[in-house]
This record gives C-alpha cells, structure tokens and sequence, in this order.
C-alpha cells in the first residue's frame, strides 16, 4: 500500500493577509515537486480567501488552503465561529480538527470533533483529525487508553468508505511548539497503534490506506527521521510552517 505523502502547515494566528501573500509567492517556487506528495497550508479564517487566490495567481499549483477549525452546523447563532459552508465559499478545501491547542485552550471534546467531522465530510472538505496525549498520559503509562479513546470518540459515526477522505495527525501534546520532537521510535509506535486500532475500528484496508500525519516541532533537520518510519505519513507542522524555506526544505525531503 503507498500511501502519498501529506506535509501540512498549522500558522495558528499567524500571519495577515499581505504575510499570507508574500509566503505563497515565495514558497511556491522553492517546492521540487508537486507530484510526489500533497502540501496543505491551514491558515487563519480571515485570510483564507486571499491565500487561495493567490495560490491561483501564482500558476496552477495543486498547494491546498484550509482552515484550523470550524462549527457543525451551516449556519446560526454562534458568535465568532465559522461554518464548513463558509470555509466551501471561499474556496479552500481542508480543515484541521480537534487540534490539542483547541482542545485544551477552547475546551473541544472528542464528541464536538465527531460533529465537525461529520460536517466537514458533507462539505467535501478534507479534515485534519488531531489526536495526542498530554505528557502527564505518557508518564502515567496512559497513552494508548488515551488515543484509543480519542479514535473512538471522533471517529464515531465514521464508515469504512468516509475513512479514506479522512487524515489522522498524531501530535503528543507535550511536543507541540516546546522544540521536543518525540523519538521516531515513540512516533513509530504510536502511529502503528493508530493504525492497528483503526483496523479493528474499521476495515484492515480502509486503516492501511488511512494517511497518519506527525505533529510536533517538526523541523527540517528532524523531518526526514520521522517520515522514513513506515506508518508516518507525512507531517503537520507548526512553527517551521511560518517559514517558507523550512517548510519548503521539509516538503522536498518528503
Ligand atoms: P509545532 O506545532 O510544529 O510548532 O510543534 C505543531 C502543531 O501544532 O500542529
């Protein structure tokens, strides 16, 4: 099974749109190939549009835009959110969910990611589901409870066949943004898990076709360790997304 390779950035509340514009132009050029692997960009709400239309003015590069979450329903009373609907309209087509930022700064639960994830899917975007434990669940020995709790919450309600539109991003929480990258041992052997746990959760093909992103102060001297283990699909980058060389450098070693 070959799996394409995903390499994802997460600016987080970075970036305006003129910062937007200037990393696409440059960033564009500095990518080998686009055929070897699929590149995202999730970028803030109020840029997505203008990060799209750049993409476009550039050439016809297949550089996804999305966004970094979104609320289930189309549309309604819920004040400072945004829908898949919204997200659809201005043309970007992913959406990370369940991000460990949203989770412990914004109170997300398994089940609100289900819901989005459901959505998300109706919209033909393509979602970014977060899963990780904290470092406290990896010294008390709980991580596969925790992950395990996690696959089952968000992905309740997902078929065999919707799996396949779906990427997993395994990101210990405790390596997000703090310059700790798990060993690619921890990270293999976390990404097996996932996968041996979506096996039973669905099909032995839908959990082998099923893209496994790692998270987690990925760099460019790191990057290339991590995305040789053989159930590490791609990456979900954080920091060194914000710039355009580093993020180029860890595409073109993907
Ligand atoms: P980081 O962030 O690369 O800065 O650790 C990763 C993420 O939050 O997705």
């Amino acid at each position: 099974m070959t799996r394409k390779p995903f390499i994802a950035g997460n600016w987080k509340m970075y970036k305006n749109g003129q910062q937007a514009q200037d990393f696409i132009r440059q960033f564009i050029p500095l990518v080998n190939s686009w055929e070897a692997h699929q590149v995202g960009l999730a970028v803030s709400a109020t840029v997505l549009k203008e990060a799209v239309s750049t993409v476009a003015t550039v050439g016809s590069f297949p550089l996804i835009i999305g966004a970094q979450n979104m609320h289930w329903e189309i549309e309604g009373a819920f004040t400072g959110e945004i829908s898949g609907s919204m997200i659809k309209g201005t043309g970007a087509t992913m959406v990370i969910l369940g991000h460990s930022e949203r989770r412990q700064l914004f109170g997300e639960t398994d089940e609100w990611v289900a819901r989005k994830l459901a959505a998300a899917l109706d919209y033909g975007l393509t979602p970014i589901v977060c899963v990780g434990e904290t470092l406290q669940d990896r010294e008390s020995g709980r991580t596969f409870n925790v992950l395990a709790n996690q696959l089952t919450g968000c992905l309740a309600g997902v078929s065999d066949h919707s799996l396949g539109s779906i990427v997993l991003a395994y990101e210990p929480v405790w390596a997000i943004g703090t310059g700790v990258t798990a060993t690619v041992e921890q990270a293999q052997e976390a990404h097996a898990f996932i996968r041996g746990r979506l096996s039973r959760q669905f099909s032995p093909q839908a959990a082998e076709a099923v893209r496994i992103l790692y998270g987690g102060s990925v760099k460019p001297d790191n990057a290339k360790s991590l995305l040789d283990q053989s159930d590490i699909d791609g990456a979900l980058i954080g920091g060194a997304s914000l710039d355009p060389v580093s993020l180029a450098k860890i595409v073109n070693l993907a």
